[in-house]
């Protein structure tokens, strides 16, 4: 799917973002504040958009996407990024390797959002950042009404004369819909490990930008590896079960 919009995305998203898109990136990179010669990974890259505008700052920027074509569009665009084609529930990186990890209007599209955000606290430094920028659900009754409106009937229209396929902003619409709010969203972050959790609301809570950091103490890091093992010994624990069951 996100093959058949790579070639456009960037302009429809300028169009069904009414220009919001590129004051939401700033406020990104803001929140990552990319520092000179720092390690920042950018997950569901895209086309690099996001990756470009973290990489002014002087950081070396790893852009990570899993649709062939949308990292061939930004390869073509952005020469001077690093693109790797992974998926991002199991990162082709060591523990503790990036300063920051960041993902846009991505975190939304994974299969298990919260082993994405193991992976996310695995590949991050000791004291790393986080920072996710993703849809979000406004807090005020009325404007909710509004957005939801614009989700059922503008977004299909507008898509369907701006986009190379109209198939994916209806799944866009329907995984806004679906995902989580703040306050979710933020137990989800805590959950993976991660400390100092917080968000602020753009465009009224249209988007919400999460942060949060790995902590540094070593106790702490510890507890929270041994509870991440014993998850993932649960999970594919019942995932061989339900295979046999199946079988
Ligand atoms: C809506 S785009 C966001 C692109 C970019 N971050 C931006 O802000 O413009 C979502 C991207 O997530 C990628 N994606 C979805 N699931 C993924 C996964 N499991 N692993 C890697 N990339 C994924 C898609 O290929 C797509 O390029």
């Amino acid at each position: 799917m996100f093959d058949g919009v790579a070639k456009h995305y960037d302009r429809t998203n300028a169009v069904l973002s009414a220009g919001n898109a590129y004051l939401w990136r700033i406020a990104t990179v803001r929140a990552v504040a990319p520092q000179p010669g720092e390690r920042i990974l950018d997950l569901a890259a895209g086309t690099g958009t996001s990756s470009v505008a973290l990489s002014h700052s002087g950081a070396r920027v790893v852009a990570v996407d899993f649709s062939p074509g949308m990292i061939a569009e930004g390869r073509r665009k952005h020469k001077n990024i690093e693109f790797v084609e992974a998926d991002i529930e199991k990162l082709p990186f060591g523990d503790d390797e990036f300063d920051a990890v960041t993902i846009s209007f991505g975190l939304r599209n994974v299969n298990d959002p919260k082993v994405a955000l193991a992976e996310m606290y695995r590949v991050l430094k000791p004291g790393g950042r986080v920072v996710i920028c993703e849809f979000s659900k406004p807090p005020r009754a009325l404007l909710r009404i509004g957005y939801q409106a614009y989700l059922n009937y503008i977004l299909p229209a507008v898509a369907a004369a701006t986009s190379s396929n109209r198939e994916a902003y209806n799944y866009l619409a329907d995984s806004i819909k679906d995902w989580p709010d703040q306050g979710q969203l933020s137990q989800w972050i805590r959950g993976a490990g991660f400390i100092r959790v917080a968000y602020r609301n753009l465009t009224s809570g249209v988007v919400a930008l999460h942060r949060g950091r790995k902590p540094v103490d070593a106790a702490v890091l510890a507890s929270v590896a041994k509870r991440t093992r014993a998850t993932t010994r649960r999970t594919s624990s019942s995932a061989a079960k339900s295979a046999v069951a199946k079988s």
